[in-house]
C-alpha cells in the first residue's frame, strides 16, 4: 500500500510517500526556520500563510520522487493533532481534498504517534514491545509500546519540552532559532563538566521538569558573563541529556524491554544518541535511533503511522477536523 505523508503541524511543510510502513520511496521537507527565525520563534500565522503556499508544490514532488503519478497512490494520511490549529488544518485540508480527488481513503493521523513509527521506516525487523524516549518541541514523554497501537504511558514533562528547553537557552545565549542544532553544534567544542547545572526529577518517577534547569542557565550566565558559551552549550546540554537516559534505561529496565527507541526533533541530538547507543550495548539491549532527518518533522513518519492506523481502524471519516491538542491514545 503507498500512502502519501502529509506533515504541516509546525514550521515544516513535507510530504513522503511510503510502502507498507516501512519501505521510503520519497520524503520532502520545505522547512520555514528563515521565516521565523527573526522573530525567534515560530509565528503562528506565518506559519500558516506558508504552508498553503508550498503544500501543492511538496505534495507534487513527494509523488514525483517517488516515480509514481498521482493515480498510483492508496490512501493519503495528513497529521491531523496535535500542532498549531491553522498550520495543521492546511495539511488536513489538502489531504482530504486529494484523498476525494483520487477516491482513496483519508486518514488522520497524531503527530507524536508519527515520531514512534519513525523508527520503523529503517529497521525492517523492529517489532514491540519497547520502550519510547519521544522528545520533540512540544513533548517529551517516555512510553511502554506494548504493541501496536497500544502506548502506556510512563511519564512526561510538568512543564517544558526538552527541545523547548534547548530553544530557549538558545534564545537566551543569542544562538538564534531553532536552538537544538545550534546548542548540539556548540556543546561539541566545550567542556561538558564545566558547570554543574541541576539534573531535575532524576532519581524520581518517569516525569521530566526542565524549566527550572532553564531558570540554572539563565542565573549562571548572568552571574559568569565571562564563561564560555561552548561550555554553556556542553554543560546544559548533558544535564538535559542525562536526565533523559537515566529515565528511559530505567524504564527499559523496569518493562524488561529488549528494545529502546528514541524519536522527535530532539532525538537528532548527537550526545543524546551517542548516550542511548552506550547505555543500551551495556545492558545488551537494543538500540533504535532513526537517522536525523526521520527524528525532526517529516512526511514519512507520518505515512507509517497513518499505515498502522489504517489497518487497524480503517479510514478516517471526511468530516473529521484537526485537533491542536491532540494526545496519544495511551492505556492504563
Ligand atoms: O519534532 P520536531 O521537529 O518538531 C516538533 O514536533 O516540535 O522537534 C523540534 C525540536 C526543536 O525544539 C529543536 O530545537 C529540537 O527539536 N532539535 C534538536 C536538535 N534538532 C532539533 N534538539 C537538540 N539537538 C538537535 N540536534
Ligand atoms: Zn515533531
Amino acid at each position: 500500500m503507498r500512502i502519501l505523508g502529509i506533515e504541516t503541524s509546525c514550521d515544516e511543510t513535507a510530504a513522503a510517500v511510503v510502502v507498507d510502513g516501512r519501505e521510503v520511496l520519497s520524503s520532502v521537507v520545505a522547512s520555514q526556520v528563515d521565516l521565523h527565525a527573526r522573530f525567534g520563534g515560530v509565528v503562528p500565522e506565518i506559519a500558516s500563510r506558508a504552508h498553503v503556499e508550498v503544500v501543492d508544490a511538496v505534495l507534487a514532488e513527494a509523488v514525483e520522487r517517488a516515480g509514481l503519478a498521482l493515480g498510483e497512490i492508496d490512501a493519503v494520511a495528513a497529521c491531523d493533532g496535535p500542532g498549531l490549529a491553522g498550520a495543521l488544518l492546511v495539511g488536513v485540508s489538502a489531504g482530504k481534498a486529494l484523498a476525494l480527488t483520487l477516491g482513496v481513503p483519508y486518514i488522520g493521523v497524531n503527530h507524536m504517534e508519527g515520531h514512534l513509527y519513525a523508527a520503523f521506516l529503517e529497521e525492517p525487523d523492529l517489532e514491540p514491545p519497547m520502550v519510547v524516549l519521544l522528545v520533540s518541541g512540544g513533548h517529551t514523554m517516555i512510553v511502554s509500546m506494548e504493541d501496536h497501537g497500544r502506548y502506556r504511558l510512563l511519564g512526561q514533562t510538568v512543564d517544558d519540552a526538552a527541545g523547548e528547553a534547548y530553544d530557549k537557552v538558545a534564545r537566551l545565549l543569542g544562538l538564534g532559532y531553532p536552538g537544538g542544532p545550534v546548542i548540539d553544534r556548540l556543546a561539541t567544542e566545550g567542556d561538558r563538566q564545566a558547570i554543574a547545572f541541576p539534573r531535575p526529577l532524576l532519581d524520581e518517577s518517569y516525569d521530566f521538569s526542565f524549566s527550572g534547569l532553564k531558570t540554572a542557565v539563565i542565573n549562571h550566565v548572568k552571574a559568569h558573563p565571562e564563561e564560555r558559551t561552548e561550555d554553556v552549550a556542553a554543560s546544559f546540554q548533558e544535564a538535559v541529556v542525562d536526565v533523559l537516559v537515566t529515565k528511559l534505561m530505567r524504564a527499559a529496565e523496569e518493562v524488561g524491554a529488549p528494545t529502546v527507541v528514541i524519536g522527535g526533533g530532539v532525538a537528532a541530538n548527537r550526545r543524546l544518541r551517542e548516550r542511548v547507543g552506550e547505555e543500551c550495548e551495556r545492558r545488551g539491549v537494543r538500540a533504535v535511533r532513526p537517522s536525523p532527518a526521520m527524528c525532526t518533522d517529516n512526511g514519512a513518519m507520518i505515512a507509517a503511522a497513518g499505515w498502522r492506523r489504517f489497518v487497524a481502524d480503517g479510514p478516517t471519516p471526511l468530516t473529521s477536523g484537526a485537533t491542536p491538542g491532540l494526545r496519544l491514545p495511551t492505556i492504563g
